[in-house]
């Protein structure tokens, strides 16, 4: 029984809220293998999709290679707002390039479809992960050390990811941080007026506009935290949250008020440690996601390393 609660809780991602969404039905593009998204790229299949943007699996005919088109839902072309998040995004992606960060190779805000080309990440969400399969510690600690590579240069870059979850991780070699869609520079971070990110991944100052002025990196250091806590506990360190309209904040957003529910036991003291300060509710208590990268680096060294098959170069004659 828990195990279906937690699949459908990982499952749905409603709870994504931005600056700018409106609460309106998604509309869909539906377009199906060999349809042209825009000159010159061409539609093979849905990945997947939010409120703004349906993601398909595309052919780029200047590239030659396959990519992913994130396009703009039908109902958001005309929507400027939503236009302007799109080129913000792509700006943001410009502005960042790291082996953990998706790239982008084009954005193109005018036409049918405006759209984002971004390139293909091969493998599963690790949301997908946790619900299918067992993720072995080593796993989990690569997981954590790349995720904090690329927090710590989002910190150099000054920018504030917010939205760090499962979802948005896809699990490939090496693992890749995509969905800049609510990214903000230090700056920006000032002038936000109610909580953005997807509800029961929020750090404290994310859904409470009293602390909005703790925003910074340590929020995503919190982002790392909860993601690294779902795929060791399979599930959310905090109630289940109220979406009701008429619920207090502290119904809606249980970890205002809510301590970590314990990792399940097995999880190293050191590893479990750090998760519960990558938790802490305050900001300025938490690590740097370098301090984090440093944590991480001697519990991933300790494991026993996977015994490699010798490989013989044959001598030449
Ligand atoms: N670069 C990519 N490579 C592979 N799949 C991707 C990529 N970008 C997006 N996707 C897929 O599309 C989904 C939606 O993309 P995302 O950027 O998270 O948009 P949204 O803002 O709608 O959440 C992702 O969860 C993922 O399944
Ligand atoms: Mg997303």
């Amino acid at each position: 029984m828990k195990n279906l609660l937690v699949r459908r809780d990982l499952r749905d991602a409603p709870e994504r809220q931005t600056a700018t969404a409106p609460a309106e039905p998604k509309s869909a593009w539906g377009l199906g293998e060999g349809d042209e998204v825009s000159p010159g790229l061409t539609a093979l299949r849905l990945l997947g999709g939010g409120e703004r943007y349906e993601a398909y699996l595309a052919w780029d005919e200047r590239l030659l290679s396959l990519v992913v088109a994130k396009v703009l839902r039908p109902g958001r072309v005309g929507d400027q707002n939503a236009r302007d998040a799109m080129a913000a995004e792509a700006a943001m992606l410009r502005r960042l390039r790291h082996p953990v960060i998706v790239r982008a190779f084009d954005v193109v805000t005018d036409g049918e479809r405006p759209h984002l080309v971004l390139e293909h990440v091969n493998g599963p969400r690790l949301s997908t992960l946790i619900r299918t399969s067992a993720i072995a510690l080593d796993q989990t600690l690569s997981l954590g050390l790349q995720v904090s590579s690329a927090a710590h240069y989002m910190s150099t870059r000054d920018v504030v990811h917010l939205d760090i979850k499962p979802q948005n991780i896809i699990m490939s070699g090496p693992a890749r941080l995509i969905d800049l869609s609510v990214a903000k520079r230090g700056d920006e971070l000032a002038g936000m007026t109610s909580p953005i990110g997807t509800t029961k991944y929020m750090a404290p100052e994310q859904a409470d506009p009293d602390l909005f002025d703790e925003l910074g990196p340590a929020t995503d250091v919190w982002g790392i935290g909860v993601t690294l806590y779902w795929t060791l506990a399979k599930g959310s360190p905090f109630p289940v949250p109220s979406h009701e309209a008429s619920a207090s904040k502290e119904l809606r957003y249980p970890q205002l008020v809510r301590a970590p529910a314990p990792l399940p036991t097995g999880t190293p003291s050191k590893l479990a440690a750090l998760i519960g300060d990558m938790l802490a509710p305050r900001a300025a208590d938490r690590p740097t996601a370098a301090e984090v990268h440093t944590a991480l680096e001697p519990l991933a060294a300790a494991l026993p390393r996977p015994q490699l098959a010798r490989f013989r170069v044959p001598k030449r004659k």
